[in-house]
């Protein structure tokens, strides 16, 4: 059932553009983790976000082969501008490789490195912050982009369900307690208001108050 209304959400949805199609297929053929792809569903969903709360300066944590950076730039204005950090760089020339064949791709700037040693070297503020790097320290990455973002800005943070571990109380691996760790501290947090969008593995979405 859970597959046939996936299926039937992608036929009635906006089509996934050509280029990103291909990023997708190549991604899940050629990559060993190619789900980390956010893919059609999600990757529509981010850029009409983008598009409904028109930031002009996107920070991502965890390029993977570009689909995500992508969709966002796709949202943005034609002076808007994502920076997006990927730790490998072998991965991180696949992501280059896909930003040059799009015509959005020039609002993207790639840097290659830890999220954390690269933020702080960021200059200026951000409208919205996307974190799907290293699930095990997303609580170190909410705090190193709280003091860069705006007030009234977003923070998305993906994969916040985890597969539906957060349920499971024998899940203590590194990245399930990392991600129950980092759920159990927002919930409190008087900093944002947040809420969790039950799509695909759990997409978190706070507003810096
Ligand atoms: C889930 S994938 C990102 C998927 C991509 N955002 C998308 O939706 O298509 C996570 C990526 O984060 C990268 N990563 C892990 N730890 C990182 C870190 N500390 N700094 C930057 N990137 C990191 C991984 O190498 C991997 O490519």
């Amino acid at each position: 059932m859970d597959q046939l209304i996936d299926e039937y959400i992608l036929d009635h949805i906006s089509p996934e553009p050509k280029l990103l199609k291909q990023l997708n297929r190549n991604t899940n053929a050629q990559h060993l983790y190619g789900r980390m792809c956010s893919g059609h569903l999600q990757g529509r969903i981010l850029k009409m976000l983008t598009t409904m709360i028109k930031p002009r300066r996107i920070l991502e944590l965890g390029s993977f082969t570009g689909y995500s950076a992508l969709c966002f730039a796709e949202g943005l204005d034609k002076d808007g501008h994502i920076d997006t950090i990927e730790i490998d760089d072998e991965i991180a020339e696949v992501a280059q490789e896909w930003f040059d064949k799009s015509s959005d791709g020039y609002k993207i700037t790639l840097h290659i490195g830890d999220a954390l040693n690269t933020i702080p070297t960021l200059q200026g503020e951000y409208d919205l912050v996307f974190i799907d790097a290293n699930k095990r320290i997303y609580s170190e990455y909410l705090e190193v982009v709280y003091p860069k973002l705006k007030t009234g800005g977003y923070i998305f943070v993906d994969n916040t369900l985890w597969d539906g571990k957060v349920l499971d109380p024998e899940a203590v691996d590194a990245q399930s307690s990392g991600i129950k760790n980092f759920n159990n501290s927002i919930v409190n947090d008087s900093r944002f208001e947040t809420v969790i969008f039950p799509l695909r593995d759990g997409l978190t979405i706070m507003r810096k108050l």
